[in-house]
């Protein structure tokens, strides 16, 4: 299938490990121009952007830090001005909730923290969409991806602020579908399941990560690069008319 991808334009925020370097990975395998982005690791992205073919002109890598004032607009800014626009976003950073306290409940989380958790996550992921969104509507094709998660439709025990952020996304796709539909400008999420990156290999006890293998349909966790199918596909050419969905990635969960 032609995933009429060749030389495009994408910024995939997060896009320096986990799921979102998979996600790059898979766009420049479609001959796309990648941005990635990173927060602290640079060396992370710009390893990454080398091996994309940074070299080339073929990709960049960014920073990019939610809730820190100016990033957004500096990296849509930077990726703007080296290439021009950006033709598809893959909003796939995120600002993980600090864990509770054992014993602690929800409304033990203070109103400080947990408004600036939400803050940080919607307002920063909202604003790169608009900024990317401006250039799609003008040459009248785009493509947005946003990810959430599971944990948005499942529920989970100690993440009602995560499941906040992430649901918040499902509503903003189906709405903002309307209005950039008719500008070629297609806008989906993609809601992963518990995805084998670094990050939960090494820091999610194993007898976790089996109780959820175990629970899934098809026997084995995501791998990043199952995410990354569904992302490169829904921003691409080949996507289209789906807009307004969000389509969970999780073995059948
Ligand atoms: N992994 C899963 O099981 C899973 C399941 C469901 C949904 N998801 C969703 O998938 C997406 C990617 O998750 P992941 O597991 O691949 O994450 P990850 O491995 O922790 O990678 C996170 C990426 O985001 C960047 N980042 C971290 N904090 C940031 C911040 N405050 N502002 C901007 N960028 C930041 C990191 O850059 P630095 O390394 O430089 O900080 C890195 O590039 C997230 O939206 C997550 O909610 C993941």
């Amino acid at each position: 299938m032609d995933m009429g991808l060749e030389g495009r334009r994408v910024l995939v925020t997060g896009g320096s490990s986990g799921i979102g370097a998979a996600v790059a990975r898979a766009y420049a395998a479609e001959g796309a121009r990648v941005a990635l982005t990173y927060r602290e690791d640079r060396d992370a992205g710009e390893r990454l952007a080398r091996e994309l073919g940074s070299g080339q002109g073929r990709a960049m890598a960014v920073r990019y830090s939610l809730g820190e004032p100016g990033t957004v607009e500096s990296a849509v800014a930077e990726v703007g001005e080296a290439w021009g626009g950006v033709d598809v976003l893959v909003a796939n950073a995120v600002r993980w909730a600090p864990r509770r306290a054992p014993g602690d409940h929800f409304e033990d989380v203070a109103p400080n923290e947990w408004t600036a958790f939400l803050g940080d996550n919607l307002a920063p992921t909202l604003r790169t969409v608009q900024l990317a969104v401006a250039g799609m509507r003008e040459r009248s094709w785009g493509r947005v991806v946003l990810m959430s998660s599971h944990v948005a439709l499942d529920g989970h025990r100690g993440q009602e602020f995560y499941g906040a952020a992430k649901s918040a996304l499902h509503g903003f796709a189906r709405n903002l579908a309307w209005d950039v539909g008719p500008h070629g400008v297609l806008v989906n999420v993609v809601c992963p399941g518990l995805t084998t990156t670094e990050r939960v290999r090494h820091g999610l006890p194993p007898e976790i990560r089996e109780r959820e293998r175990a629970n899934t349909p098809t026997s084995r966790l995501s791998s990043p690069q199952d995410i990354a199918a569904m992302a490169l596909f829904l921003g691409s050419a080949a996507n289209g008319n789906t807009t307004g969905q969000v389509v969970t990635v999780a073995g059948g969960r």
